[in-house]
């Protein structure tokens, strides 16, 4: 089987998905989405995701469908693709409407979703680790919506490939909030320190997972905000994320974090990740 394409309730080739140029997403960015991944066939975090993406709606007071729904189609599009590890992509707009800000009356949402084989990470630089760069964060006040106006996000992380570098961590007001995609933890004096949830950064489900693991294991977690001097100074960075898992980050604006290599807090949190996992 192909890519799978999902739209309003029919599965079809990836291909064959086609949306209307008057759709809001298209013209507003006026919509939600959720990147889930599977292992073995088995979406990971599934409820926590739909959970997610039902905030997100009514934070835009976008009606959707019910988690039940999704988990079905999840299910079943990762079933038709037959990939054992897939990205699933899930996105819904306020529909398609002759171009007004205001919304729309009476237009139903525009529900996609594509599930694609998924391409892991290469598994030399998950454990050697990454670059990362700093950047002003240039996002609106409501980044805990996964919203699809990820303009600020794109440019951020060209800004990091054009550097050399992997992720580029937003800061703003000195503050870190987050990568461009991906959330952003720090060790000091065996703490892992990573910035609280709140409108400033997604609250992202394996950021949940890994300081559960964290707390779990007796590992001392600080949900606080921390600035970009303790970023540099700190003695382990890391990166978690659907699409990066636990990844170290070996360099911030080519300075090496620590000694330059990965710490030993990331590779054990990394570790208890990978188990949870299997
Ligand atoms: N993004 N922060 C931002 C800004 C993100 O875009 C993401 C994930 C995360 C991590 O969240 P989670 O652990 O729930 O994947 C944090 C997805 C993968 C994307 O936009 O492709």
């Amino acid at each position: 089987m192909p890519d799978i394409g999902f739209l309003n309730g029919r599965f079809m080739p990836l291909n064959d998905v086609t949306i209307s140029v008057e759709d809001r997403g298209f013209q507003f960015g006026d919509g939600v989405y959720e990147v889930i991944r599977t292992y073995s066939g088995m979406p990971f975090q599934l409820e926590a995701h739909v959970e997610r993406l039902q905030r997100s709606a009514r934070a835009i007071e976008l009606d959707i469908p019910d988690q039940k729904e999704w988990i079905e189609w999840v299910a079943q599009g990762v079933g038709r693709a037959g990939y054992g590890e897939c990205k699933v992509y899930l996105q819904v707009t306020r529909g398609h409407a002759p171009r007004d800000h205001a919304f729309p009356k009476n237009i139903p949402p525009t529900i996609m979703m594509s599930v694609r084989e998924m391409r892991p990470l290469d598994a030399a630089i998950s454990r050697s680790g990454i670059a990362a760069i700093t950047m002003e964060d240039l996002r609106w006040s409501r980044c805990d919506i996964k919203s699809i106006n990820l303009l600020p996000n794109v440019l951020a992380r060209q800004r990091a490939v054009e550097a050399g570098a992997f992720e580029a961590v937003l800061v703003r007001q000195g503050i870190v909030t987050e990568g461009s995609v991906s959330n952003v933890m720090i060790v000091r004096g065996a703490r892992v320190v990573t910035a609280p949830e709140g409108p400033q950064i997604l609250s992202g489900v394996t950021r949940r997972m890994v300081l559960d693991l964290a707390t779990a294991n007796g590992i001392a977690v600080e949900e606080r905000a921390f600035s970009r001097d303790e970023l540099l100074q700190a003695e382990e960075v890391f990166l978690t994320g659907t699409t990066v898992e636990v990844l170290p980050v070996v360099r911030v604006d080519g300075a090496p974090v620590g000694h330059g290599r990965p710490g030993s807090m990331t590779e054990r949190l990394s570790a208890l990740f990978k188990g949870a996992v299997a």
